[in-house]
């Protein structure tokens, strides 16, 4: 009997999702037992070690050129190896320009994850990405169905005869192909992991629209949406996966591009401008001084950051008083009609909450 598959995935709008069940479907139609596994319904503190000898899988999506923190996170608690083999795969933004298939970039992604596992003693068969769909709708509008029918037959058959060769006990490195732009984007994946959480997250908001059903708050993959004066809002746990704002029956979730662009960005060019301007009116830097230099560029970041959360609070607050409400919601580029949610081929997203 061959060894089983496990497969851990993460998923915001379903497209891990899908990558994940067609690997286990291949393995199930070669009578190899193969169990999916949902990260974000386990507890990441106490995960069970996978069976001796067997196969463990790893599909997440790419946030920011890396595997989102909730899948990092999983990796670096996940169990030593007991002689099991691993494969790595993330699914990115992939795009259709006229017959042409237009990949997204991956960053550290796999190779972050690879140094780990390798160090917990895991053997790395296989490292691939797949592009699908973007599901990043808060830069650009979700991709229309048939763009996102092509898309999706095309990676299937891709990531069917990636599981094919794996199963067959053969070695894939695709993303090998990929080393050099990866490697020359990974300062910018440090970079994502504060703007993503401190700013780009921070921008949800529920509008009027919002029937206060509670589906985003149950659905979310990583509870992030509570509830704050009889709003949705957004925690600093929020991963951007999407997944609320693509299934918001109401259409009510927007991003809030007049909140990031007025409070986030010329706040803090204005913060920048102010403190240094402070710092030079009482202090003179002496030439070759670095570490006094780094010392003021980490507190002027400080205030930066605590200038963000200060604000995401008087945003909520102020989202309260209905002029204010409409002011954010006509600069929110999302409401407009053309502004498509992103639904991925063949899941519902509903299926995921
Ligand atoms: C916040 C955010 C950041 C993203 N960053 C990247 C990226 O760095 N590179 C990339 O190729 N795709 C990026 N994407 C696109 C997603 O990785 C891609 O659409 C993925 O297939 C979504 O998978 P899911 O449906 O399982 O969540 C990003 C999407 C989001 C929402
Ligand atoms: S899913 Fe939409 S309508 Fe339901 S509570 Fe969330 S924002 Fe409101
Ligand atoms: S709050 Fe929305 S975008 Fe953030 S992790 Fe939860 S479902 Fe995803």
């Amino acid at each position: 009997m061959a060894a089983p598959l496990l497969i851990y995935f993460f998923s915001g709008t379903g497209n891990a999702r899908n990558v994940a069940h067609w690997f286990a479907e291949t393995a199930t139609g070669r009578d190899i037992p193969a169990k999916m596994i949902d990260i974000a319904g386990t507890d990441r503190k106490n995960i069970a070690p996978p069976p001796p000898g067997s196969l463990v899988g790893f599909v997440s999506p790419t946030h920011g050129f890396n595997y989102p923190p909730a899948m990092m996170y999983f990796i670096f608690r996940f169990p030593l190896s007991r002689g099991n083999r691993a494969f790595l795969m993330n699914t990115r933004a992939g795009m259709k320009l006229s017959k042409w298939f237009v990949p997204g970039l991956s960053g550290i992604a796999l190779w972050l994850s690879a140094i780990v596992l390798l160090l917990k003693g895991y053997r790395i068969v296989g490292m691939r990405s797949i592009d699908l769909p973007s599901n990043w709708i808060s830069f650009h509008p979700g991709v229309k169905e048939k763009v996102v029918e092509s898309i999706y037959a095309h990676c299937k058959r891709i990531t069917v005869t990636f599981a094919g060769k794996i199963l067959s006990g053969k070695k894939v490195y695709t993303a090998f192909r990929d080393i050099i732009q990866d490697l020359l984007i990974s300062p910018v994946s440090i970079g994502y992991f504060f703007v993503g959480r401190f700013i780009l997250a921070k921008s949800f908001y529920a509008t009027d629209a919002c029937d206060k059903c509670d589906l985003c708050i149950n659905s979310c993959p990583v509870k992030a949406i509570i509830t704050v004066d009889h709003r949705p809002f957004w925690s600093y746990r929020c991963e951007s996966c999407m997944r609320c704002m693509n299934s918001c029956p109401k259409r009510a979730i927007e991003t809030s591009h007049g909140y990031i662009i007025g409070i986030m960005c010329l706040l803090n060019i204005w913060i920048m401008m102010w403190f240094w301007q402070l710092v030079s009116r009482f202090i003179t830097i002496p030439e070759g001084n670095g570490w006094v230099e780094t010392l003021l560029t980490i507190t002027r970041w400080g205030i930066t950051f605590a200038v963000m959360v200060i604000s995401y609070r008087i945003y909520h607050y102020l989202l309260r008083i209905p002029g204010i409400r409409q002011l954010f919601y006509y600069t929110s580029i999302t409401r407009y009609r053309f502004w498509r949610r992103y639904k991925p081929s063949g899941t519902m997203i509903s299926r995921l909450s």
